[in-house]
C-alpha cells in the first residue's frame, strides 16, 4: 500500500533523522533534499557489507553488486518509462549528463551557423556547456524570453526556430523561480521537425511524473541528491540513436570492446558512456530513492507539492514588503521572492539564527536575475517533508526580524 502524504505528515517527516528533535525548517530541497533513513541506512548496508568493484570480478561479491547497478538503471529506466536499458546513463549528476550531450552529440550535430535555442531561465549547467560546444562547432545561441511573469510559452521558443536549428535544450522547471515549461509540446514540435531536445529535469522529477516516452524528448536528464538520493549520481536518458552515433564523452576502462594500439572498438550502450568505475553505491542507492518515492506514489507527491506551495505562496503574500519574483502561471517546489529592500544574504542570515535553511543568491541561473533587473533572491523550495507550518514558521520570522532592517 503506499503511503499518503497527503494524509500523513508526520510519518514522511520522521523518515528523515535529520528532522529529528531539531526544529529545522528546511526550505532549500531545491539546491539538494534531505535523506530518508533507507537511503542512509542501504549506503552503510552496501559498504559494510556487499562493496566491491562491478563489472569484473568472477567472485560473488562482485556478482552480486554489478546486478544491484544494472537493476537500478531497470529501476531509473520505469521511473522516467524508458525503452531500453541501454538508454539509461549514469552520470555525476544533470551537469555531467548535459555536458556529455552537448560534447558528444553536439559535435555529431552541431557545424558553423547551426542554432540551439536555450531558454532565458536555464540553469547555468544549460546554458555553459552550450556556449563551448557553440565555440567549438561555429554555431550560435538564441535566447526564448519569458513574459513579463517567467513564463515561457511554447510558441515563444518555436517563433525562433529556423532551418538552422539544431537543439532545443530547455529546463523543464525553473530552479530560480519555479515556472513549468511546456516542455511535451515543444518537445514533439521538435520532434516533427527533425531538432533534438534535451530537457533539464532537476527541480521536475522531485514534484510530477516525468515520462520521457510521453514528453517526446531525445535527452533528460536530472540529479540523483534532489530526488532524495547520493549527491554524485544522476541519470541521463538519452535516445539510442543518437547515443549510438556520437563519440564516447571518456575513455578508458569498462566503455570499450577490444584495444589494440592499432584500434580501439567500443562496448556498447550504456557502458560506452561509463568509463571507469563509476559511483558504484551512489547508482544503486539512488535507485533505492527513486523506489522510496514511487513507495509514496509520485501522483501523492505532486499532490501535496502543489498544495504546500500554494499555501506556502498565499502565505508569503501576506507578508507587508514581500515581492514575489516570477508569478508564474504553472509553478512546482519553488517561490522566489524579496523582501522590501533587504538584500537577500542579510533576511537569509538572520532566518538562518531561527534554523531556517533556505537559499539566497543567484541561483546559479544569473541571466533569469537580469531579466528581473535584481542579483539575487531569497528561496523558499520544498520535498515532500514540509508541510504549511514550515511556511508558518519563515513568516513568523520574517515578521520578527523585519524591524532590525
Ligand atoms: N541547482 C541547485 C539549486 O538550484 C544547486 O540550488
Amino acid at each position: 500500500m503506499k503511503q499518503n502524504i497527503a494524509m500523513d505528515k508526520v510519518f514522511i517527516k520522521n523518515q528523515f533523522p535529520i528532522f529529528k528533535d531539531t526544529g529545522l525548517v528546511y526550505l532549500d530541497s531545491a539546491a539538494s533534499a534531505q535523506k530518508p533513513l533507507c537511503v542512509i541506512d542501504s549506503i552503510k548496508d552496501l559498504y559494510s557489507n556487499h562493496y566491491s568493484n562491478i563489472n569484473r570480478g568472477v567472485y560473488k561479491l562482485s556478482r552480486i553488486l554489478t546486478d544491484k547497478y544494472e537493476e537500478s538503471r531497470e529501476i531509473a529506466k520505469k521511473f522516467l518509462n524508458v525503452k531500453s536499458q541501454g538508454e539509461i546513463i549514469f552520470v555525476r549528476g544533470a551537469t555531467e549528463g548535459i555536458n556529455l550531450v552537448a560534447d558528444t552529440v553536439g559535435r555529431v550535430h552541431l557545424s558553423k551557423d547551426d542554432e540551439i535555442i536555450l531558454s532565458r531561465l536555464e540553469h547555468h549547467s544549460n546554458i555553459v556547456p552550450w556556449q563551448i560546444a557553440a565555440k567549438r562547432s561555429g554555431a550560435k545561441i538564441k535566447v526564448v524570453e519569458p513574459d513579463t511573469e517567467g513564463n515561457i510559452l511554447a510558441e515563444s521558443v518555436m517563433k525562433l526556430v529556423t532551418s538552422k536549428t539544431k537543439f532545443i535544450c530547455l529546463t523543464h522547471v525553473s530552479n530560480a523561480i519555479g515556472s513549468i515549461l511546456p516542455v511535451k509540446e515543444i518537445c514533439e514540435a521538435a520532434r516533427s521537425g527533425g531538432i533534438i531536445s534535451l530537457i533539464d529535469g532537476c527541480q521536475a522529477v522531485p514534484h510530477m511524473r516525468v515520462d520521457v516516452n510521453d514528453i517526446n524528448c531525445d535527452f533528460y536528464v536530472f540529479s540523483g541528491h534532489k530526488t532524495y538520493g547520493p549527491s554524485g549520481i544522476g541519470i541521463l536518458y538519452g535516445r539510442k540513436e543518437l547515443l549510438e552515433e556520437a563519440p564516447p564523452y571518456q575513455s578508458g576502462g569498462d566503455m570499450i570492446d577490444k584495444v589494440t594500439f592499432e584500434e580501439t572498438t567500443y562496448a556498447p550502450l550504456p557502458n560506452k558512456f561509463e568509463a571507469g568505475t563509476p559511483n558504484i553505491i551512489g547508482a544503486i542507492v539512488l535507485g533505492k530513492a527513486l523506489s522510496w518515492m514511487e513507495g509514496i506514489g509520485i501522483e501523492n507527491i505532486n499532490v501535496h507539492s502543489k498544495k504546500i506551495i500554494d499555501k506556502g505562496l498565499r502565505i508569503l503574500k501576506d507578508i507587508d514588503g514581500i515581492k514575489i519574483i516570477g508569478e508564474v502561471e504553472n509553478r512546482a517546489g519553488v517561490i522566489s521572492f524579496l523582501y522590501k529592500d533587504v538584500h537577500p544574504h542579510d533576511m537569509g542570515t538572520m532566518l538562518d539564527n531561527y534554523n531556517i535553511a533556505l537559499r539566497t543568491g543567484h541561483h546559479c541561473a544569473q541571466p533569469t536575475m537580469n531579466y528581473f533587473n535584481i542579483s539575487s533572491t531569497l528561496r523558499a523550495s520544498i520535498g515532500v517533508y514540509n508541510n504549511e507550518d514550515d511556511f508558518i514558521k519563515l513568516a513568523e520570522c520574517i515578521t520578527k526580524v523585519k524591524n532590525l532592517f
